[in-house]
């Protein structure tokens, strides 16, 4: 994706754990679907902002491996909702100039979600204003395991020396191959964990907690985020002044 540098201090990636749609029905006394539903409406008031602060990579995380555990009326909703969000949204984000990606584990998911995935993928592929990355049914571990046995494949095809798999070479095999990898990682409800999101690509992140639960997280809290990740100090484990020669 051929663009220019963003301003100093904004991330070129950011990638969100939508967290707390569960939560913020219960507190109305509605069922935890009701979060997720509103939940969408979130989704579209961030895409539309991150284009507008110039973010290249928004990274929402929509559902993950662990996911499958909850009870299996909300697993279909939440199915369901992501192909209705795609189906509904996507001429719009054709005209928007964004490009949708979907990142995990895709060949156990439903036909017909696959279809609506692959198909918004087609259709978005030249758009380069702002990519957006949807993990779903997604683990950092399964995703790092699957890069292995593809790399493996390739080693006993005689493809690959293991002397070549260094961590460029091995980034290469990920869902995330040639993309940055995130600057910011912002966790919506106040948890303080990763819960197995891109544990590769995130070895340098920026980590934000807001307490917002995300059917609440808009403009505002998306900009509040920025602000605090313009304050630190990325070191990537050098110093922060040059040492001086003796
Ligand atoms: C995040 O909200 C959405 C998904 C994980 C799909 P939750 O459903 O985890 O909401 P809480 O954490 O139970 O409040
Ligand atoms: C992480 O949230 C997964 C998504 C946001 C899709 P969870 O709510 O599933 O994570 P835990 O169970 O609190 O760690
Ligand atoms: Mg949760």
């Amino acid at each position: 994706m051929k663009r220019a540098e963003p301003p100093a201090g904004l991330p070129r990636h950011v990638a969100i754990i939508m967290d707390g749609n569960g939560r913020w029905a219960g507190q109305r006394g509605m069922p935890r679907t009701y979060g997720h539903h509103r939940g969408v409406e979130s989704v579209r008031r961030i895409v539309r902002h991150a284009g507008e602060r110039s973010i290249e990579t928004l990274t929402l995380f929509a559902f993950s491996r662990e996911n499958w555990g909850r009870p299996p009326s909300e697993v279909s909703e939440l199915m369901s909702i992501l192909r209705r969000f795609i189906r509904s949204d996507l001429d719009e984000l054709v005209r928007a100039g964004v490009n949708v990606r979907v990142i995990g584990e895709r060949h156990s998911l439903e036909a017909d979600l696959l279809h609506v995935i692959e198909d918004a993928e087609t259709r978005t592929a030249a758009n380069s204003r702002l990519r957006l990355v949807l993990a779903f049914n997604y683990g950092g571990r399964d995703e790092i395991v699957r890069a292995t046995q593809r790399i493996a494949a390739a080693v006993a095809a005689g493809e690959l020396s293991p002397s070549d798999i260094d961590e460029t070479r091995f980034s290469q095999y990920l869902d995330t191959a040639g993309w940055a990898d995130p600057d910011l990682v912002i966790r919506t409800s106040g948890e303080q964990r990763v819960s197995n999101f891109l544990l590769w690509q995130s070895a340098y992140a920026e980590y934000v907690f807001p307490s917002v639960l995300w059917p609440d997280f808009d403009e505002g809290a998306f900009d509040k985020a920025l602000a605090e990740y313009a304050t630190r100090e990325r070191r990537f484990g050098t110093v922060a002044e040059p040492i001086a020669k003796p």
